[in-house]
């Protein structure tokens, strides 16, 4: 486990984007956490099928991945216009440098991080990730992306734990920071 140990921004606190690959525990982690906080978790994936009133596989169908980022960043932005929030991002969300930027300068980006084979067998064959694949696939997105979740300001190792062991850990991470 890591943390910059730079003071921050006390209205920074208040936005909490949890990140990480397919399976690696945000949403769950995520409920634990805004508890311990007294935050509201807004999970993105959830936001967005509300507001399409279709599920994230329909939308890919219909609309492709392009829609799907777009509205992926919308929602982020919603979300993060609020405070006291905790906010459980999809894994694809550091794919773009717009979101990474915006995460950045308004919140605190913690990284669920596992091994691949730990977030794979979470997953199941979960029908509702469309990107969700073979393992050789599986490796090439998740080595695609972890540059950009090792810039996340905290990391935790998310196979080592329950979500709310997980979640505790993050809170005390985060009085670190503070
Ligand atoms: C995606 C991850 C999914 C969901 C969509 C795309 C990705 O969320 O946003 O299927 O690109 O990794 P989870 O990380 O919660 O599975």
């Amino acid at each position: 486990m890591t943390a910059s140990d730079s003071v921050i921004d006390r209205d920074t606190l208040r936005r909490i984007y949890l990140v990480g690959f397919m399976g690696a525990g945000k949403s769950s982690v995520g409920e634990f956490l805004a508890e311990k906080l007294g935050y509201r978790l807004i999970d993105l994936d959830l936001e967005i099928e509300k507001d399409a009133g279709r599920g994230i596989p329909q939308i890919f169908r219909e609309e492709g991945e392009p829609a799907f980022r777009s509205m992926e960043s919308r929602a982020l932005r919603t979300a993060g216009a609020g405070h006291d929030v905790v906010v459980a991002c999809g894994g694809g969300i550091v794919a773009s440098a717009e979101n990474r930027e915006f995460m950045r300068e308004n919140g605190i980006t913690v990284w669920l991080d596992a091994p691949l084979d730990v977030m794979l067998e979470r997953c199941g064959g979960s029908l509702n990730r469309p990107l969700l694949a073979d393992r050789p696939r599986m490796e090439a997105l998740l080595a695609a992306r972890l540059p950009f979740y090792r810039d996340a300001r905290i990391r935790i190792d998310a196979a080592g734990g329950t979500p709310d062991q997980l979640a505790s850990r993050i809170v005390s991470l985060l009085s670190n920071l503070g």
